[in-house]
């Protein structure tokens, strides 16, 4: 079922751009290495992108030598590299043997005054010569007319117009500051469209929020290509996020684009671990919160029926998340009995009642309800699981940090009965802790979901708060937490708790 949707691009296939190793990277604060952008490549080529953009061979011998290196990888997307419209940019691209060579200068009045210091006539000739030049040695090419959105619209179409007369294959339109509206994106690219008979792309940026906005209007208006980058990064406030834009193509618009959308969440994650951005919970599709319920009715509403108040045309299983319910104040008797009775537990009406009444007061008090303090409520009140059902059981923890020793931690633990001493190494004293705990439960996988650290008071006797979220195999969650005026204690107490209390869903 698709809602009001643009009939006409029922079907349409629409070219999808990457550009998260170019624009992406130029993210304030974001470096990544040679494997890590061939990483990146080969998950974007697994999610089914059309092309990327590899990098800017010209800005570094280090970039071009990862250019070339995606480019051997032989990889089934296309690689495109990006060149100002100078000979030497765009001899360094082909020369790392790209399909594509993207050649782009300023057209605004702005950009093109205080920055290049060129005329208009320049700037024209300048941008006809560098397809000239692409063309002639063979390799595809994408002109962009920088700034386009506030380029004189007569001069904007009058350099497109040029660039087809020589060759180009593909134009783009940049909104590089982020400054249009979908609606006026909507007649620009109708009115280029009017001019100029090559296919058109799109590369929106966010300063306004409107990036995938305004990518969506442009495809509305006959672009058939959109540049994106994995969780929206990019200069400044970024660029269109690639989730959002592809399943607003799919899900709300019915159009057709060659990604495998059950990947989408997988790739937001590498990203976001190798660029060290941390995407909020309320990010749409990939945030964690993103198919998550808290609310009585919702989710009592969601476990009836998930389209009741998710948006149905787009499930947590088509693009590789999961639907979570989640305790809180918000949390309705529907979630907290089944979640009680995924854990084996069935209490009684009464007993109902009183759990949900201690869970709202620790939700009055601005905390959130973990796992693990819902079946230690559901144990105090109905009085029937006991202490000996925990598989482990915390017995010693030691750790040794300093500036001249690597921070290493021994734990010892009782697991399903039996002894196990560990030891291990980590970046901090938390992770070395962590990490112990890990490894003396070899057999049992689980990955770290969320980690928070919180100090309840002030002063460096304060209490921490350790939150914790762990994920078996399965794929299910639980979330733990524990206190203690020891960091260290904190973290691995919680880890200690939440790891029971998946055993106990198993
Ligand atoms: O934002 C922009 O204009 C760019 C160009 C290089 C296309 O990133
Ligand atoms: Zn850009």
């Amino acid at each position: 079922m698709v809602f009001y949707t643009i009939e006409s691009l029922r079907n349409k296939k629409i070219s999808i751009f990457d550009t998260t190793l170019r624009d992406g990277e130029q993210t304030p604060g974001v470096s990544l290495t040679f494997d890590e952008k061939l990483l990146i490549a080969r998950q974007l080529d697994k999610l089914g992108v059309d092309i990327i953009e590899a990098g800017f061979p010209m800005s570094s011998e280090g970039e071009k030598a990862s250019v070339r290196k995606i480019v051997d990888a032989g990889l089934n997307l296309k690689v495109c590299g990006l060149a100002r419209v100078i000979k030497s940019d765009i001899d360094t691209c082909l020369d790392c043997g790209v399909d594509m060579v993207h050649t782009f200068v300023s057209t605004s009045d702005v950009q093109r005054i205080s920055t290049i210091k060129k005329s208009r006539d320049e700037v024209y000739s300048m941008a006809i010569d560098a397809v000239e030049y692409i063309k002639d040695h063979g390799a595809k090419c994408m002109f962009s007319a920088m700034d386009a959105t506030r380029t004189d619209a007569d001069y904007l179409i009058n350099i497109y117009k040029g660039v087809e007369s020589a060759h180009c294959d593909i134009i783009n339109v940049p909104d590089t500051v982020g400054v249009i509206v979908p609606s006026a994106m909507y007649k620009l690219i109708g009115e280029i469209a009017k001019n100029v008979k090559i296919p058109i792309d799109v590369h929106c940026h966010n300063d306004f929020g409107l990036a995938v906005a305004n990518s969506l209007s442009a495809v509305e208006a006959g672009a058939s290509q959109v540049q994106v980058t994995v969780n929206g990064l990019g200069e400044r406030a970024g660029n269109a996020d690639l989730a959002e834009t592809v399943m607003g193509l799919h899900a709300l618009y019915g159009a057709k684009t060659n990604i495998k959308t059950k990947y989408i969440v997988e790739t937001s994650h590498l990203v976001e671990r190798l660029t060290e951005v941390r995407m909020p919970p309320t990010m749409p599709i990939v945030g964690d919160n993103a198919f998550a319920h808290e609310s009585g009715i919702h989710t009592h509403g969601v476990l009836v029926r998930s389209d009741t108040f998710e948006p149905g045309v787009m499930t947590p299983e088509m693009v590789g998340h999961k639907r979570r319910i989640v305790l809180g104040k918000h949390a309705g008797k529907h979630a907290v009995k089944q979640s009680l009775e995924f854990a084996g537990l069935q209490p009684d009406d009464e007993q109902l009642n009183e759990i949900m009444k201690r869970i709202k007061d620790i939700g009055d008090k601005g905390k959130r309800v973990t796992d693990a303090d819902l079946y230690s409520i559901a144990e105090s009140i109905m009085g029937n699981i006991s202490k000996s059902e925990q598989a482990i059981v915390l017995k010693e923890v030691s750790v040794m940090t300093g500036n001249i020793i690597t921070p290493t931690a021994t734990v010892k633990a009782i697991v399903n009965g039996q002894e196990r001493l560990g030891a291990h190494i980590g970046v901090g004293p938390v992770d070395a802790a962590l990490n112990t705990v890990t490894s003396i439960l070899g057999e049992y996988k689980f990955k770290l979901r969320d980690f928070r650290i919180e100090a309840i008071s002030g002063g460096s006797d304060a209490l921490a708060e350790v939150l914790i979220g762990v994920e078996d195999e399965k794929g299910r969650i639980v979330s733990a937490r524990a206190t203690n005026e020891d960091i260290v204690m904190a973290s691995v107490e919680a880890l200690v708790a939440a790891i029971n209390q998946l055993m106990r869903k198993r």
